[in-house]
Protein backbone atom coordinates (compact mmCIF):
# COMPACT_ATOMS: atom_id res chain seq x y z
CA UNK A 1 0.00 0.00 0.00
CA UNK A 2 1.19 3.37 -1.06
CA UNK A 3 2.07 5.84 1.73
CA UNK A 4 0.91 9.60 1.73
CA UNK A 5 4.00 10.03 1.26
CA UNK A 6 5.02 8.18 -1.15
CA UNK A 7 5.44 9.59 -5.54
CA UNK A 8 5.17 7.10 -7.43
CA UNK A 9 5.73 8.18 -11.19
CA UNK A 10 7.17 11.65 -10.72
CA UNK A 11 9.55 12.16 -13.59
CA UNK A 12 11.80 15.41 -14.47
CA UNK A 13 11.20 16.97 -17.70
CA UNK A 14 13.51 16.98 -20.07
CA UNK A 15 14.56 20.51 -20.02
CA UNK A 16 15.04 20.52 -16.18
CA UNK A 17 17.24 22.63 -14.62
CA UNK A 18 20.09 22.11 -12.51
CA UNK A 19 21.11 23.38 -9.11
CA UNK A 20 22.24 23.19 -5.50
CA UNK A 21 20.37 23.10 -2.08
CA UNK A 22 22.23 23.20 1.26
CA UNK A 23 20.97 22.69 4.93
CA UNK A 24 22.11 22.78 8.29
CA UNK A 25 20.54 20.48 10.97
CA UNK A 26 21.20 20.12 14.58
CA UNK A 27 21.87 17.21 16.48
CA UNK A 28 19.47 16.15 19.41
CA UNK A 29 20.20 14.55 22.87
CA UNK A 30 17.02 12.34 23.35
CA UNK A 31 15.60 13.03 27.00
CA UNK A 32 12.91 9.91 26.23
CA UNK A 33 14.82 7.49 24.75
CA UNK A 34 14.15 5.62 21.31
CA UNK A 35 15.22 1.81 22.23
CA UNK A 36 14.06 -0.59 20.15
CA UNK A 37 11.82 -0.55 16.09
CA UNK A 38 10.02 -2.33 13.92
CA UNK A 39 8.85 -2.20 10.49
CA UNK A 40 10.50 0.51 8.14
CA UNK A 41 12.66 1.79 11.44
CA UNK A 42 9.46 2.37 13.29
CA UNK A 43 9.79 3.02 17.12
CA UNK A 44 8.53 1.05 19.91
CA UNK A 45 8.04 3.40 22.17
CA UNK A 46 7.97 7.54 21.87
CA UNK A 47 11.28 9.65 22.29
CA UNK A 48 11.10 13.26 23.72
CA UNK A 49 14.63 15.42 22.35
CA UNK A 50 16.23 18.55 23.00
CA UNK A 51 17.90 20.26 19.86
CA UNK A 52 21.64 21.04 20.18
CA UNK A 53 22.84 24.09 19.10
CA UNK A 54 26.53 23.82 18.39
CA UNK A 55 26.62 20.32 17.21
CA UNK A 56 25.46 20.41 13.59
CA UNK A 57 25.52 18.95 9.99
CA UNK A 58 25.99 21.04 6.91
CA UNK A 59 25.12 19.25 3.56
CA UNK A 60 24.62 20.77 0.07
CA UNK A 61 23.63 18.59 -3.30
CA UNK A 62 24.55 19.27 -6.66
CA UNK A 63 22.25 18.24 -8.91
CA UNK A 64 21.33 18.38 -12.47
CA UNK A 65 19.30 15.85 -15.21
CA UNK A 66 22.00 12.48 -16.18
CA UNK A 67 22.57 12.37 -19.28
CA UNK A 68 23.37 8.50 -19.19
CA UNK A 69 24.49 6.58 -16.24
CA UNK A 70 23.77 8.67 -13.57
CA UNK A 71 26.94 10.22 -11.67
CA UNK A 72 27.41 10.41 -8.02
CA UNK A 73 30.01 11.74 -5.64
CA UNK A 74 30.23 11.76 -2.14
CA UNK A 75 33.02 14.08 -0.15
CA UNK A 76 32.50 14.03 3.69
CA UNK A 77 34.88 17.09 4.94
CA UNK A 78 36.25 18.12 1.88
CA UNK A 79 37.41 14.46 0.85
CA UNK A 80 35.90 11.03 -0.51
CA UNK A 81 34.81 8.94 2.12
CA UNK A 82 33.58 5.00 0.86
CA UNK A 83 31.98 3.71 4.16
CA UNK A 84 29.87 7.20 4.43
CA UNK A 85 29.01 7.40 0.50
CA UNK A 86 28.09 3.41 0.54
CA UNK A 87 25.89 4.67 3.83
CA UNK A 88 24.20 7.69 2.05
CA UNK A 89 23.68 6.15 -1.62
CA UNK A 90 22.14 2.81 -0.07
CA UNK A 91 20.00 5.79 1.55
CA UNK A 92 19.04 7.55 -1.56
CA UNK A 93 18.08 4.23 -3.21
CA UNK A 94 15.77 3.15 -0.94
CA UNK A 95 14.21 6.20 -1.16
CA UNK A 96 12.61 5.23 -4.79
CA UNK A 97 8.75 4.70 -3.66
CA UNK A 98 9.40 8.05 -2.47
CA UNK A 99 11.76 10.35 -5.04
CA UNK A 100 11.89 8.06 -8.13
CA UNK A 101 13.38 11.08 -9.97
CA UNK A 102 16.49 10.90 -7.74
CA UNK A 103 17.51 7.57 -10.19
CA UNK A 104 17.27 10.44 -13.06
CA UNK A 105 20.30 13.16 -11.92
CA UNK A 106 24.11 13.40 -11.49
CA UNK A 107 24.16 14.05 -7.92
CA UNK A 108 27.41 15.32 -5.73
CA UNK A 109 26.94 15.44 -2.23
CA UNK A 110 28.97 17.52 0.49
CA UNK A 111 28.58 17.36 4.31
CA UNK A 112 30.62 18.26 7.28
CA UNK A 113 29.63 18.36 10.59
CA UNK A 114 30.50 20.54 13.40
CA UNK A 115 31.96 18.12 16.11
CA UNK A 116 34.50 15.54 15.48
CA UNK A 117 33.40 12.19 14.69
CA UNK A 118 32.65 10.00 16.90
CA UNK A 119 32.53 11.92 19.36
CA UNK A 120 29.69 10.37 20.76
CA UNK A 121 27.09 12.84 19.66
CA UNK A 122 24.76 11.65 17.16
CA UNK A 123 25.63 12.47 13.91
CA UNK A 124 23.26 10.17 12.43
CA UNK A 125 20.69 12.49 13.50
CA UNK A 126 22.28 15.69 12.39
CA UNK A 127 23.60 13.96 8.97
CA UNK A 128 19.83 12.19 8.05
CA UNK A 129 17.93 15.22 8.96
CA UNK A 130 20.32 17.64 6.99
CA UNK A 131 19.75 15.26 4.17
CA UNK A 132 16.42 14.73 4.52
CA UNK A 133 15.69 18.85 4.45
CA UNK A 134 17.81 19.14 1.23
CA UNK A 135 16.05 16.17 -0.74
CA UNK A 136 12.23 17.92 0.65
CA UNK A 137 13.58 20.80 -0.32
CA UNK A 138 14.47 19.70 -3.97
CA UNK A 139 10.66 18.21 -4.14
CA UNK A 140 9.59 21.47 -3.04
CA UNK A 141 11.29 23.49 -5.86
CA UNK A 142 10.84 20.69 -8.48
CA UNK A 143 7.25 19.95 -8.17
CA UNK A 144 5.68 22.83 -5.50
CA UNK A 145 4.97 19.99 -3.03
CA UNK A 146 5.15 20.05 -0.20
CA UNK A 147 3.16 23.65 -0.09
CA UNK A 148 2.54 24.08 3.90
CA UNK A 149 5.58 24.43 5.40
CA UNK A 150 4.18 22.14 8.10
CA UNK A 151 3.63 19.40 5.36
CA UNK A 152 7.47 20.42 4.44
CA UNK A 153 8.89 19.55 7.88
CA UNK A 154 6.48 16.85 8.65
CA UNK A 155 7.85 14.94 5.21
CA UNK A 156 11.57 16.19 6.16
CA UNK A 157 11.24 14.72 9.47
CA UNK A 158 9.40 10.86 7.91
CA UNK A 159 12.37 10.88 5.63
CA UNK A 160 14.66 11.45 7.87
CA UNK A 161 13.39 8.73 9.88
CA UNK A 162 14.18 6.22 7.45
CA UNK A 163 17.84 7.60 7.47
CA UNK A 164 18.06 6.89 10.95
CA UNK A 165 15.03 6.87 13.64
CA UNK A 166 16.50 9.70 16.18
CA UNK A 167 16.91 11.88 12.97
CA UNK A 168 13.59 12.67 12.51
CA UNK A 169 13.73 14.61 15.51
CA UNK A 170 16.42 16.76 13.78
CA UNK A 171 14.42 18.66 11.73
CA UNK A 172 12.99 20.36 14.90
CA UNK A 173 14.56 23.48 17.30
CA UNK A 174 13.85 22.75 21.07
CA UNK A 175 11.99 20.20 22.32
CA UNK A 176 10.59 16.96 19.59
CA UNK A 177 8.35 13.98 20.18
CA UNK A 178 8.62 10.96 17.61
CA UNK A 179 5.95 8.33 18.26
CA UNK A 180 2.79 7.85 19.02
CA UNK A 181 2.61 7.59 23.16
CA UNK A 182 -0.90 7.24 25.03
CA UNK A 183 -0.13 9.61 27.28
CA UNK A 184 1.11 12.65 25.60
CA UNK A 185 -0.36 15.18 22.93
CA UNK A 186 -2.41 13.90 20.71
CA UNK A 187 -0.97 14.22 17.30
CA UNK A 188 1.96 12.18 17.36
CA UNK A 189 2.90 9.51 14.86
CA UNK A 190 5.41 6.79 14.45
CA UNK A 191 6.30 7.85 11.05
CA UNK A 192 7.56 11.25 12.13
CA UNK A 193 7.86 13.63 14.49
CA UNK A 194 6.83 17.08 15.42
CA UNK A 195 8.12 20.06 17.82
CA UNK A 196 6.82 19.86 21.67
CA UNK A 197 3.55 21.46 21.89
CA UNK A 198 3.22 22.32 25.15
CA UNK A 199 3.86 25.79 26.57
CA UNK A 200 7.50 25.05 28.29
CA UNK A 201 8.30 26.32 31.66
CA UNK A 202 10.64 28.51 31.83
CA UNK A 203 13.32 26.83 33.57
CA UNK A 204 13.60 24.49 30.49
CA UNK A 205 13.66 26.93 27.97
CA UNK A 206 17.36 27.31 27.54
CA UNK A 207 19.10 24.37 28.74
CA UNK A 208 22.69 24.13 28.52
CA UNK A 209 24.30 20.95 27.32
CA UNK A 210 27.89 19.67 28.58
CA UNK A 211 29.54 16.79 26.60
CA UNK A 212 31.91 15.17 28.74
CA UNK A 213 33.81 13.00 26.35
CA UNK A 214 34.83 10.11 28.32
CA UNK A 215 36.06 7.90 25.28
CA UNK A 216 36.21 9.34 21.20
CA UNK A 217 36.64 5.89 20.39
CA UNK A 218 34.49 4.38 17.73
CA UNK A 219 30.87 3.18 18.70
CA UNK A 220 31.27 -0.08 20.50
CA UNK A 221 27.51 -0.97 19.71
CA UNK A 222 25.96 0.18 16.44
CA UNK A 223 22.76 1.46 16.53
CA UNK A 224 21.16 -1.16 14.61
CA UNK A 225 22.28 -3.99 17.06
CA UNK A 226 21.52 -1.81 19.85
CA UNK A 227 17.61 -1.69 18.98
CA UNK A 228 17.44 -5.46 17.93
CA UNK A 229 18.73 -6.44 21.48
CA UNK A 230 15.11 -5.45 22.88
CA UNK A 231 13.58 -8.08 20.50
CA UNK A 232 12.68 -10.92 22.98
CA UNK A 233 13.88 -9.00 25.76
CA UNK A 234 13.37 -9.67 29.26
CA UNK A 235 12.10 -6.65 30.44
CA UNK A 236 10.43 -5.24 27.09
CA UNK A 237 7.50 -5.11 27.82
CA UNK A 238 8.18 -3.25 31.19
CA UNK A 239 10.33 -0.89 29.39
CA UNK A 240 7.32 0.22 27.19
CA UNK A 241 5.00 0.94 30.19
CA UNK A 242 8.14 3.06 31.86
CA UNK A 243 8.69 4.52 28.57
CA UNK A 244 5.24 6.04 28.31
CA UNK A 245 5.23 6.76 32.25
CA UNK A 246 7.99 9.18 31.41
CA UNK A 247 6.68 10.74 28.46
CA UNK A 248 3.41 11.63 30.67
CA UNK A 249 5.83 12.43 33.64
CA UNK A 250 8.23 14.56 31.79
CA UNK A 251 6.12 16.61 29.49
CA UNK A 252 3.86 17.34 32.81
CA UNK A 253 7.28 18.28 34.43
CA UNK A 254 8.27 20.56 31.40
CA UNK A 255 5.36 22.40 31.53
CA UNK A 256 4.91 22.83 35.15
CA UNK A 257 8.25 23.56 35.40
CA UNK A 258 9.17 20.65 38.23
CA UNK A 259 12.61 20.27 38.48
CA UNK A 260 12.59 17.29 40.28
CA UNK A 261 10.56 15.64 38.11
CA UNK A 262 12.66 16.66 35.29
CA UNK A 263 15.69 15.11 36.81
CA UNK A 264 14.09 12.27 38.09
CA UNK A 265 12.48 11.08 34.24
CA UNK A 266 16.17 12.22 32.66
CA UNK A 267 18.62 10.33 34.88
CA UNK A 268 15.93 7.14 34.97
CA UNK A 269 16.09 7.14 31.57
CA UNK A 270 19.29 7.07 30.84
CA UNK A 271 20.17 4.37 33.60
CA UNK A 272 17.54 2.06 32.25
CA UNK A 273 18.65 2.69 28.69
CA UNK A 274 22.21 0.68 30.17
CA UNK A 275 20.93 -1.14 32.59
CA UNK A 276 18.88 -2.65 29.33
CA UNK A 277 21.92 -3.02 27.69
CA UNK A 278 23.27 -5.34 30.93
CA UNK A 279 20.35 -7.72 30.77
CA UNK A 280 20.37 -8.26 26.87
CA UNK A 281 21.83 -11.43 25.39
CA UNK A 282 24.23 -10.54 24.20
CA UNK A 283 24.95 -8.48 27.13
CA UNK A 284 27.09 -4.89 26.71
CA UNK A 285 28.29 -2.06 29.37
CA UNK A 286 29.03 0.91 27.36
CA UNK A 287 30.02 2.69 30.55
CA UNK A 288 33.84 3.53 31.68
CA UNK A 289 34.65 3.82 35.18
CA UNK A 290 35.20 7.50 34.21
CA UNK A 291 31.38 7.42 33.05
CA UNK A 292 30.52 6.41 36.79
CA UNK A 293 32.80 8.89 38.24
CA UNK A 294 31.06 11.49 36.97
CA UNK A 295 27.71 10.38 37.56
CA UNK A 296 28.69 10.08 41.26
CA UNK A 297 29.60 13.13 41.41
CA UNK A 298 27.21 14.83 39.75
CA UNK A 299 24.80 13.49 42.37
CA UNK A 300 26.71 14.45 45.24
CA UNK A 301 27.08 17.70 43.80
CA UNK A 302 23.10 18.35 43.48
CA UNK A 303 22.75 17.00 46.97
CA UNK A 304 25.08 19.56 48.49
CA UNK A 305 24.43 22.07 46.51
CA UNK A 306 20.92 22.03 45.45
CA UNK A 307 21.62 23.54 41.90
CA UNK A 308 19.18 21.90 38.73
CA UNK A 309 22.05 19.85 36.77
CA UNK A 310 21.42 16.51 35.48
CA UNK A 311 22.77 13.67 33.06
CA UNK A 312 21.98 12.01 30.33
CA UNK A 313 24.00 9.05 28.26
CA UNK A 314 23.27 7.18 24.87
CA UNK A 315 24.37 4.38 24.32
CA UNK A 316 27.95 4.81 24.90
CA UNK A 317 30.01 6.42 27.62
CA UNK A 318 30.08 9.92 27.30
CA UNK A 319 27.80 11.85 29.41
CA UNK A 320 25.42 14.74 28.60
CA UNK A 321 24.88 17.47 31.49
CA UNK A 322 22.01 19.84 31.34
CA UNK A 323 21.39 22.51 33.46
CA UNK A 324 19.71 25.97 33.49
CA UNK A 325 21.06 29.61 33.48
CA UNK A 326 20.60 29.75 37.53
CA UNK A 327 23.87 28.41 38.95
CA UNK A 328 25.54 28.34 35.58
CA UNK A 329 28.59 30.03 36.75
CA UNK A 330 29.04 27.74 39.98
CA UNK A 331 28.00 24.06 37.63
CA UNK A 332 30.79 25.01 34.90
CA UNK A 333 32.95 25.71 37.52
CA UNK A 334 32.53 22.11 39.09
CA UNK A 335 32.47 20.79 35.54
CA UNK A 336 35.82 22.10 35.06
CA UNK A 337 37.39 21.81 38.30
CA UNK A 338 36.23 17.82 39.21
CA UNK A 339 35.22 16.19 36.01
CA UNK A 340 37.01 17.70 33.01
CA UNK A 341 40.52 15.23 34.86
CA UNK A 342 38.27 12.72 33.95
CA UNK A 343 37.52 13.27 30.22
CA UNK A 344 39.55 12.22 27.64
CA UNK A 345 42.07 14.40 26.94
CA UNK A 346 39.96 17.12 28.81
CA UNK A 347 37.32 17.15 26.20
CA UNK A 348 34.50 19.29 27.11
CA UNK A 349 31.90 20.71 24.54
CA UNK A 350 29.59 23.22 25.34
CA UNK A 351 25.91 23.32 23.65
CA UNK A 352 22.86 24.61 24.26
CA UNK A 353 19.63 24.12 23.46
CA UNK A 354 19.23 25.17 19.51
CA UNK A 355 16.43 26.70 17.75
CA UNK A 356 16.48 24.26 14.83
CA UNK A 357 17.56 23.63 10.91
CA UNK A 358 18.65 26.31 8.56
CA UNK A 359 18.30 26.66 4.65
CA UNK A 360 21.80 28.14 3.80
CA UNK A 361 22.50 30.17 0.59
C1 LIG B 1 20.16 5.63 22.34
O1 LIG B 1 18.48 6.75 15.81
O2 LIG B 1 20.85 5.99 16.08
O3 LIG B 1 20.44 7.48 20.90
O4 LIG B 1 17.20 4.27 13.89
O5 LIG B 1 18.97 2.52 13.93
O6 LIG B 1 19.54 4.85 13.16
P1 LIG B 1 18.65 3.96 14.05
O7 LIG B 1 19.03 4.33 15.55
P2 LIG B 1 19.41 5.69 16.24
O8 LIG B 1 19.12 5.31 17.76
C2 LIG B 1 19.28 6.24 18.77
C3 LIG B 1 19.21 5.57 20.10
C4 LIG B 1 19.52 6.48 21.26
C5 LIG B 1 18.29 7.10 21.85
C6 LIG B 1 17.63 8.21 21.08
O9 LIG B 1 18.30 9.02 20.41
O10 LIG B 1 16.39 8.31 21.22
Amino acid sequence: MNDYYENPGLVLPENFPHGEVKWKSPSNIALVKYWGKYGPQLPKNASLSMCLSESFTETSIHYKLSKGEPQRDFFFEGKANDAFAKRIWKFIDSLDSIYPYLGQLDLQIFTQNSFPHSAGIASSASAMGALALCLVDMERSFFSSPKKDEDFVHKASYVARLGSGSASRSVYGGYAIWGASKSVQENTDNKFAVPFSGKIAPAFENLSDAILMVDNGQKEVSSSLGHSLMEGHPYADDRLAQADRNMNDLSKAMVSGDKESFIKVVEAEALSLHALMMASDPWFILMKPETLKILQLVKKYRAQTGHFLCFTLDAGPNVHLLYGKENELEVIKFIEKDLKPLCHHHQIIYDTMGSGPEKLK
